[in-house]
This record gives structure tokens, sequence and C-alpha cells, in this order.
């Protein structure tokens, strides 16, 4: 073969490699998006046209930015349009069946609630979108596992959340509710009659207490302390990165901020591997397993036949963080800004939780008398819920409803436009009114539309530990003090994975005589 043979060789593989690399990027970046987009119009659901390599992620974001840049009024509890507020203009631009491309894939907004209802309760067909690489450094666990691993793993935490074993909490839950309000009560000192507090730096580590305290039973050490300071970090490095979510390859960019995310990342982990490998050699010692979450999980790794490894005990560990400290913590500081903001509500439900509990410490026996507070409490995760969307994905052609949706494309379920619609929940939609929850949650009318927690297999398993932690934090607290919306406070509720107080949730304190 002489040397142009070669040369000439050498030049069609290139070319063919060059030719078979184009082809790929006009598939990924311009045709399979425009082919999906026709099959998404053809069954009906409306739309930006696809936009190369952005889609709609640039005005999504200078959305964001403006919207985020002033308060709202703050008589109104009409949050969407600033939670959501790319979603909330183009639900008024295209009616509730509409797409938003994030980057090249298109995500479907599904806001109709029997259509929503069905893509949770298949679970299997509907799942978590892949390589979800937030989902799993902020979550992890339970949340974003699928298939088989989430049953198995779902089957040994699920008796943790048995409601016996979660009113046996109680005690704990109201002793870290006192020891909060210890602090209050040194600022509330003689001269004090009141006093503004950032409820926003004091809630937080009260959840964690009492998740660490309920969840992984023992005393508080060192490590468990930095992990708490270690996920602050990790919250605030994923707001920054989260604009990078678009860019295709997004996890792989060497950005200062996704290395120190990582690195963070990393380090909570080694944390976690301390305290459960501690806890691992005091059962191997004799020491009982105490019951608690971790130790269920400990005991089934032990026993071997099940398949569960010490990475799944960490991987659960350091997802009920978020699951359960961060969550509940959002939805305990919109219940107390909603308190402020309605003081013959905040008064109701002291009326009540004083004929239940009178000057006593709040004890389990009381829980089911709390009728107001709970009414109280689903109302507030209507209007604030703290998981503001559920996000789905299909890996083949799925019927849902009527409709054939195609392989590949992402589902949002916003759950805060949901509850600020007025055709599922009628015109006083925006107004705080908890008798809508008289007859609770779990009649057909509500469970049909009320999705704070989500529904089907995968809802909330911490739904009740949630709201016995909310009802009893709440009774402490209305025992003892009376809040009021603090005059610095500006009305700011933010989508930050939850729903959070842009500049913090300032109250002012009196201590109830
Ligand atoms: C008010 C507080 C809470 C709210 C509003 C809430 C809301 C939710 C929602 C909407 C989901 C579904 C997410 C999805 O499918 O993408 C979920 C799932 C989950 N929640 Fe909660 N949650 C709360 C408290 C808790 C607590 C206290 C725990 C545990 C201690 C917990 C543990 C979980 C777990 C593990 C999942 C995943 C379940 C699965 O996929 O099988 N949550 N929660």
């Amino acid at each position: 073969m002489d040397a142009s043979t070669i040369a000439s060789i050498i030049i069609s593989v290139i070319s063919v490699f060059i030719l078979s690399f184009t082809i790929k990027l006009a598939k990924k970046f311009w045709l399979r998006p425009k082919k999906v987009e026709k099959r998404l119009r053809e069954i009906g659901f409306k739309g930006n046209s696809y936009r190369f390599f952005y889609g709609d992620a640039k005005e999504m974001e200078q959305m964001r930015i403006r919207v985020l840049s002033k308060p709202i009024d703050l008589s109104s509890d009409d949050i969407a349009s600033r939670v959501l507020p790319y979603h909330h203009y183009l639900a008024q631009k295209y009616g509730k069946q509409f797409f938003i491309w994030i980057g090249t894939k298109p995500r479907l907004t599904v806001m109709d609630p029997v259509l929503v209802k069905e893509i949770l309760a298949r679970p299997d067909e509907f799942q978590k979108p892949r390589n979800d690489h937030m989902a799993h450094v902020m979550v992890g666990g339970l949340f974003t596992t699928e298939g088989n691993i989430w049953s198995k793993h779902k089957k040994i935490i699920n008796p943790t959340f048995h409601m016996d074993k979660i009113k046996k909490m109680v005690p704990l839950i109201v002793k870290s509710s006192l020891d909060m309000m210890d602090k209050w009560n040194m600022l509330l000192s003689a001269s004090k009659k009141s006093v503004e507090i950032d409820l926003w730096e004091d809630i937080q580590p009260l959840t964690y207490d009492i998740m660490c305290k309920t969840l992984v039973v023992g005393e508080t050490n060192e490590e468990i302390t930095r992990i708490h300071e270690l996920r602050d970090q990790i919250n605030e490095q994923a707001a920054k990165v989260g604009k990078l979510m678009f860019f295709p390859g997004w996890w792989n960019l060497p950005t200062k901020d996704l290395n120190t995310l990582k690195s963070v990342h990393k380090q909570v982990e080694g944390l976690v591997k301390k305290v459960v490998t501690k806890r691992l050699e005091e059962m191997k010692r004799g020491a009982s397993s105490e019951g608690d979450m971790l130790g269920l999980m400990l005991e089934a790794y032990l026993d071997k036949t099940g398949g569960f490894s010490l990475d799944d005990v960490m991987d659960e560990c350091r997802s009920f963080h978020f699951a359960g400290t961060e969550v509940t913590a959002r939805s305990l500081i919109w219940v107390l800004y909603v308190l402020s903001k309605y003081p013959e509500w905040q008064a109701k439900a002291r009326e009540e939780v004083l004929q239940v509990f009178g000057d006593q410490n709040p004890n389990a026996e009381g829980l089911n008398q709390l009728k107001i507070v709970t009414m109280i409490l689903y109302e507030v995760m209507r209007l604030y819920p703290p998981t503001s969307m559920i996000h789905r994905a299909i890996s083949k052609d799925t019927k849902l409803g009527d409709m054939i949706l195609p392989a590949w494309v992402q589902m949002t379920i916003p759950i805060t436009l949901m509850n600020h619609d007025p055709d599922i929940w009628g015109e006083d939609v925006h107004e705080f009114k908890p008798e809508r929850f008289e007859e609770g949650v779990f009649n057909s009318k509500m469970q049909s539309v009320y999705f704070a927690f989500a529904s089907g297999p995968r809802k909330c398993i911490g739904q009740s530990m949630a709201m016995v932690t909310d009802k009893f934090v709440v009774a402490t607290l209305l025992q003892r003090f009376s809040f009021e919306i603090s005059p610095s406070y500006e009305h700011a509720p933010k989508h930050a994975f939850l729903l959070v107080p842009q500049h913090g949730m300032k109250l002012v304190v009196r201590k109830l005589i």
C-alpha cells in the first residue's frame, strides 16, 4: 500500500468520524428536540418553540432574577408567581398543559389533579429523573432509588414511621422545643417585653435536634454537629450551581462552585460514615439497636441475607437530613409566619392547646384533640407548600389519561401552582381558610387534590412524623409565647429546592404572662 492510499484511508476514516459526530450533535441538539416538540404539540401540549441549546433556560433565569429582586405585598398569600415565576407565566400564556425547555429536554407541566394522581400511582413507569446529580447530593437514599432497591429500603425503614413509634417521640420533640425556648427566655430578660428573632436561625437547628434524637438515638457528638454545618454549605453551593443545570454534561464542568459542592458533599459522606461505623461497632459489642432508624438499618446490614450494604445505610442516613430536618423546618417556619399574620387563628390555636394540655407539657395523649392546629397546618402547607414541585421521567412511550407521551420526556408537578389554582380550590383559593380542612385530608375530595406530601406508593414516608413534630413544636410554643410579624420582615418566599424566606423570617416574640 503506498503513502497516498494510506493517506486517503486516514482522511476517509476521519471524515466518517467527523460526519457521524456531526450527525450525533445535530440529532441531540436539533433533530430530537424538534421531533419531540412536534409530538407534544400533536397531543395538545403548548410551549415555546425549541431554541438551540438553551431552550427556555435563559428566559427562565432572567425572570427568576427579576422576580427575586423585590418582595411581594405583605397582605398577599398569592405566592405562586414569585415561587415558580416561569411556570406561572407559561400557564397564563398557554394554559395548564405546557412544556418548558430545560436545555434540549422538554419538561411537561401537568396540573390536572386526575393526571397527577395517575402519574404518582404508577412509579414503575413514571420514575424519578435519571442522573439527577443534584437530587443525589441534596437528598439521595430512598428519595432517589428505584425498583427493587427502593422497595427493599422502604421495607427496612418503614417500621420507624409507625404511629406507635412516632408517639413515643413526643417527649423528645417537646424537650427539644423547650431547649430552643431557653434562648428566647434569656433574650426576654426582665427588662424586655418582646424580642425580634429570625426564626430561620432557630428552627432548623431545632428540627435537626429532633430528627437526630428520634431517628438516630444517642448523644449528639462532634460529627453530628459538623454534618449540620456542612449541610448549610451544601445548600448554599447548590443554589449557586443551579443555573448550570440546563447545560449538557454540567455536572462535569470544572467550575469552582461545583468543585466546592462536590468536596463538601464528600466531607459529609465521611462524617456520616464515622457516625454509622461507631454505632455499628457498639452493636457488634452487644449494644441494643434501640429500634431507631439507624439501628434498624444496621440490623438489616448485619443480617447479610437482605443485601443491605453499609453504603446503603450511610446513603439513607444522609438523605434523612434533607428529607426530615430541612423540609420540616421549612414547614414550621411558614406555619409560624401565618399564625403571626392571622392573630385570630393564633388565638384559636392557643385556646385549643390550653384546653387540651393546660399548663402541662404537651403529651401524645392529646394528639388527636388538636383539631384546629391540624387544620391550620394543612392549610398553611396548601398556601406555602415546602416542596414546590415534584419531577418524574419516562423512558418509553407511555399512556397518560388518553394521551401517549413520547419517550424520554420529563414531567413537573408544580404543587405551588396547583395549590393556588382557583379551578381546583375555588375563587377563595388565595385566602387562608383552615376550615377547608375541617374533615381532614383523608376524605375523598382532599385526597384527590392535596399533594403537599405527594400521593401513591412514593408519597412522603415521613408525613405522620412531620405532622406530629409540627403539632408539638407549635403547641409547646403557643403555650408560652405570642408571635407577630416584625416590621423589618420582607415577604419574599423563594423556591430554593424547598420553599424558603429569601430574607429570613423575622418575628416579634412576646412571653405570655
Ligand atoms: C412538612 C414536612 C414534609 C413535607 C411537606 C414532605 C413532602 C414530601 C413530598 C412532596 C415527597 C415526594 C417527593 C417526590 O416524589 O419527588 C416526599 C417524599 C419523601 N419524604 Fe417527605 N416531606 C416532609 C417531611 C418528611 C420527614 C419528616 C421525613 C422523614 C423523617 C420525610 C421523608 C421522605 C422520604 C424518605 C421521601 C421519599 C419517599 C419515597 O420516594 O418512597 N419527609 N416528602
